[in-house]
């Protein structure tokens, strides 16, 4: 089944709609987006598992102004994420469906979309979506006799998120759920150290990637073996060490003295399948600020506003 992605609902002032969530449940809405060939202002609410987006008519010819003067506010659509929204729409075509676009359209949040009437599907309209991947810039950083690259997403403004990949051979395309996730809030820097130094846990490469960038300060997201480089910059550099999240970490290279000198706060998140939770146990009892995420198994999805939610508190 694919992820439910948003629930769409329709109502007449978006701002209004959001000042009633955040009395509900204390959260704002994180991106207000609009697009106007569908006639639709959107607020995004992060609502954990899902996202709300509420729709918002621009005008009177608007599909959202019509749905509103027929049905009033209310539920609008369900969207659901697929992995290829082009191969979802020809099969659901061969299935005799009647997607109401010739072809995925752009929709807000940098998704490619498309809808089924709410006709063929017992009176929900149902959106499909796909991701398109998320344009991210990327510097060269120089570094001893070579230089690695950093690709950085978000407003250079907002706080910095460092994410350590490759570790475990991740790759940008699977982090790209996450990234979407922090790139509303924080200027994300996804960095490759694994490529630099496959088995140096220096702070080194960190350190001149964020020299290099202009970040006095970050806050640092590293998995399995990249967490070695992470706990030691921010032994080293406690004052440009935010909040650390320490995904399965791998940290026998440090000794207990090493981890009693980090003064960072610390979220330590584990699979409660495979990963080696007395590697966790041992943080948790040296490092002196910390908190513990047990995951179901290693989705993203289920870990992602966990980490925004640990990196917001700050
Ligand atoms: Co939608």
């Amino acid at each position: 089944m694919p992820r439910l992605e948003h629930i769409g609902i329709a109502v007449r002032e978006a701002k209004a709609t959001a000042a009633l969530y955040e009395r509900l449940f204390g959260v704002a809405p994180y991106k207000v987006e609009t697009v106007a060939r569908e006639g639709v202002r959107t607020h995004f609410i992060d609502a954990g598992t899902a996202k709300l987006e509420l729709l918002e008519a621009l005008g009177k010819d608007s599909p959202v102004a019509k749905f509103l003067d027929r049905r009033g506010e209310g539920l609008h659509h369900l969207a659901f994420e697929v992995d290829d929204v082009e191969a979802t729409m020809a099969r659901l075509r061969e299935a005799g469906f009647h997607p109401l676009s010739d072809a995925p359209r752009p929709g807000a949040d940098g998704k490619r979309i498309f809808f089924l009437h709410p006709k063929e599907t017992h009176g929900v309209l149902v959106e499909f979506c796909g991701s398109a991947a998320l344009p991210l810039d990327t510097a060269t950083v120089p570094f001893g006799d070579g230089s690695f690259p950093a690709h950085t997403c978000g407003a250079p403004d907002a706080p910095a998120l460092v994410v350590l990949f490759r570790a475990s051979g991740a790759s940008l395309r699977l982090l790209d759920p996450l990234l979407r996730r922090f790139e509303p809030r924080f200027r994300v820097v996804a960095l490759d150290l694994a490529a630099r130094s496959p088995a140096d846990p220096s702070p080194a490469p960190l350190r001149a990637a964020l020299d290099h960038l202009g970040v006095a300060r970050a806050h640092l997201f590293a998995h399995a073996e990249d967490v070695p480089a992470v706990l030691r910059f921010a032994r080293d550099h406690p004052e440009r060490a935010a909040r650390l999240a320490l995904h399965a970490p791998d940290a026998s290279a440090l000794s207990d003295d090493d981890l009693r000198r980090i003064s960072a706060p610390a979220l330590l998140a584990a699979a409660d399948t495979g990963a080696p939770l007395d590697a966790v146990l041992r943080l948790r009892r040296l490092l002196p600020r910390t908190a513990l995420a047990v995951l179901p198994d290693d989705a993203l999805d289920a870990f992602a506003p966990v980490l925004v939610r640990w990196f917001m508190a700050a």
